[in-house]
């Protein structure tokens, strides 16, 4: 039997470069060099299997709609999303890091609505409704750092790992919301019609995490 063609939408940028080598461990590599081509779209060593190398925030809704099978996005990306269509069969544990809420060091207490500012606008609403705090959400793209310095914002939402971008900016981190790493995400019409190729990826890619853990690269 013929078997279906599978795509794998990739995270371009940070999460890419641990994605290739968990890949390679798991016998999926493509057939040329993605960091030096301008391609979005990538032939592997399976006839069957493409990788498309798109923007972290799209990777879960090219998933969601079926532009793509599966794909690999940050739970941080994840949770914004919603997760919508998706399932979250594998944790690949690689670029890890933790969603923080973070303020410029020793500032007083807020009276009234906090500003936040955040490209993760969902879990910022969602967070601080859990904590019975009211907020304005100023949404941002990048950089958002600069926000408390430059009399923004109040709080930032945002991606902490070893907290230097945070100290380097006379900041600090407040309070933990999730911690954060990449996971695989299949879609939910493929994870039924295209079982039968998806299960062996699933397989080949669980070892390779663990593999991964044992014997780092
Ligand atoms: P976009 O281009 O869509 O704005 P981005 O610039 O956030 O995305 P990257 O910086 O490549 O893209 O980050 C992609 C993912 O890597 C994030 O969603 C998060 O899961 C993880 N990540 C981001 N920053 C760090 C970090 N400092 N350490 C570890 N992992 C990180
Ligand atoms: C991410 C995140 C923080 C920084 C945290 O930024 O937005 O700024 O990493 O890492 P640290 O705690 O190790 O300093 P990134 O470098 O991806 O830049 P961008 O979000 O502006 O694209």
């Amino acid at each position: 039997m013929k078997k279906e063609q599978l795509t794998i939408a990739l995270s371009k940028g940070r999460i890419l470069k641990e994605t290739l080598p968990l890949l390679e461990r798991a016998n999926i590599v493509p057939t040329e060099d993605i960091f030096s081509s301008r391609k979005l779209i990538f032939d592997t060593n399976h006839a069957n299997i493409k990788l498309v190398i798109i923007r972290a925030t799209d990777v879960p809704t090219y998933v969601e709609y079926g532009g793509a099978d599966m794909g690999i996005a940050g739970k941080d990306v994840l949770m914004e999303h919603g997760g919508k269509g998706l399932y979250e069969p594998l944790d690949l544990e690689i670029a890890k890091c933790k969603l923080m809420v973070a303020g410029l060091k020793n500032s007083p207490p807020i009276q009234g609505r906090l500003r936040v500012a955040t490209k993760f606008v969902n879990i910022a609403k969602q967070y601080f409704a859990t904590q019975g705090q009211q907020i304005d959400v100023i949404k941002l793209y990048g950089a958002m750092e600069l926000a408390p310095i430059m009399g923004l914002a109040d709080r930032i939402v945002d991606i902490v790992d070893t907290g230097n971008t945070l100290i380097a900016n006379g900041l600090e981190p407040m309070d933990f919301i999730a911690n954060v790493s990449s996971r695989l995400v299949v879609g939910q019409a493929p994870m039924k019609l295209k079982y039968r190729q998806i299960q062996p990826i699933l397989d080949m890619l669980s070892k390779a995490i663990a593999d991964s853990k044992a014997e780092p690269a």
